[in-house]
């Protein structure tokens, strides 16, 4: 029912406001229990977002946040096995768009939230949910909202849980088990706009350069010059680390020596699209506009291009790079855009937030062994609330392998049937730890 309601965000501001009303009647209709229920307080923010706070029977136990979003990101028919927004279910998947993002959230939490109230559940903490509405399109008229008015309100919080990773099956080449990420970081993003502007005139006589081909060089400069390698700065190689007895000879031996083989590994990284987002800030060309006419010599040219920016390194830092690349002072740039990286939240054994992640998933997944932090490469309502907290945790309980990576924001985006069962029952039991006043004592086994 919630993949049938197309609440496509377009762009910033522009969003399908029809559906997102829709979808607020929607959840009232199907989780009456969470509305009717007197300690939960619902609020709707910036119009279509949505905020639930949660009141515990214990007011010395510090808060805590789930987030998730209810917008999901346009999907033309093509390619589609199954309508996307018809939430057919096929062989044992539910296909449509949102069922990884991040609709599947929605409903767990609300699902989960549900079931525990109908049980005569009371939480001893108090926790809220944020569900934004305008995640996809930069988050301003639903969760900077949602921050603001908690901030206003004094709240703070002992940790956040979002939308941002998976248990990963089959992205490390030669890692054979599926291992549960938990991103601590998230990347930032500069969007900028390089420009070239000529005098206009008659194709005839054309002069040498016209702003396209200054751009163009430009831009391929851009391409052709990856940012700098940053392994080594970062959760990435912590992650290895924790991973290193998972591979078999001779990997394991060289990700145990990390000091020594460092150059091979940050190389080896390099290869996949995937892993090199992680080592370095990625530069993505995105948009080029040029020209008039056939017989005109265009006066403007305008590319932008989109970088995620590596947590090691800041926004001001990319920039000067960028210029140091193009090295053209007839190019000049204009940053649309820009968002730092997010600092790294804290997963010792004293992170209440890390900790109860990982309880949770030794008890649901019992088959998983390895929980090790890492980086999220996309970018998350969570950024809008750093204030709010330093424990800002990035995961799913779902599998993901490469090609369900790739239907996020692609083609038959689907979730298992049993994975969004598992996903209840990972929030299901998540609510409940969090209702411990200690940091619970991590059984996993060490590495
Ligand atoms: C917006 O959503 C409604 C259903 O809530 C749908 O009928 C309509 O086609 C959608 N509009 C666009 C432009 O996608
Ligand atoms: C965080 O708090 C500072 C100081 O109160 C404020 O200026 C800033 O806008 C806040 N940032 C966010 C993202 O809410
Ligand atoms: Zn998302």
């Amino acid at each position: 029912g919630a993949i049938q309601i197309p609440t496509v965000s377009f762009n910033p501001g522009e969003f399908n406001t029809t559906a997102l009303a829709a979808f607020g009647e929607y959840i009232h209709k199907v989780f009456p229990t969470v509305f009717r229920t007197s300690f939960i307080q619902h609020e709707v923010v910036g119009e279509y977002s949505h905020l639930f706070t949660v009141q515990g029977s214990d007011p010395s136990l510090q808060p805590y946040m789930l987030l998730a979003h209810i917008d999901v990101v346009p999907a033309p028919d093509q390619g589609w096995e199954v309508p996307p927004f018809s939430g057919l279910e096929r062989d044992g998947f539910i296909y449509g768009r949102g069922t990884l993002d991040n609709k599947n959230s929605v409903m767990a939490i609300l699902q989960a939230l549900e079931l525990l109230l109908i049980r005569n559940y009371i939480p001893r903490r108090s926790f809220f949910i944020a569900l934004g509405h305008d995640e996809e399109v930069s988050g301003a008229h639903g969760a900077q909202k949602i921050s603001a008015l908690l901030q206003a309100r004094g709240v703070q919080l002992a940790f956040i849980v979002d939308e941002g990773s998976f248990i990963l099956d089959g992205f490390i080449p030669s890692l054979k088990k599926p291992f549960a990420m938990v991103s601590v970081s998230e990347k930032g993003s500069l969007n900028l706009m390089l420009e070239v502007n000529k005098t206009p005139g008659h194709s005839s006589a054309p002069p040498k350069e016209t702003s396209i081909g200054i751009l163009a060089a430009a831009v391929s400069r851009l391409e052709q010059t990856p940012m700098p390698n940053m392994f080594g700065s970062g959760p990435l190689k912590m992650t290895l680390q924790q991973l290193a007895n998972e591979f078999s000879f001779p990997a394991n031996v060289i990700f145990n020596n990390l000091w020594l083989f460092w150059p091979i590994v940050s190389r080896l990284m390099e290869r996949e699209d995937i892993t090199n987002a992680l080592v370095r800030t990625t530069t993505a060309v995105t948009m080029f506009n040029a020209g008039i006419k056939v017989n005109v010599i265009p006066p403007v040219a305008q590319a932008t291009v989109n970088f995620r920016i590596h947590p090691a390194q800041t926004v001001q830092e990319v920039l000067k790079l960028a210029k140091d690349i193009v090295v053209d002072d007839r190019v000049q740039f204009h940053v649309l855009e820009s968002f730092e990286p997010l600092p790294v939240s804290p997963f010792d054994d004293q992170a209440l937030g890390y900790q109860l992640i990982r309880q949770t998933i030794q008890s649901v997944f019992p088959e998983i062994n390895i929980v090790a932090p890492g980086t999220c490469i996309a970018q998350t309502d969570s950024r809008h609330y750093t204030n709010l907290t330093t424990g800002i945790y990035r995961f799913n309980p779902v599998y993901l392998q490469p090609q369900d990576f790739r239907s996020i924001h692609g083609i038959n985006e689907r979730i298992s049937v049993q994975a969004y069962e598992t996903q209840v029952k990972f929030i299901f039991e998540f609510i409940q730890n969090a209702d411990t006043e200690q940091r619970p004592v991590s059984h996993l086994h060490e590495l």
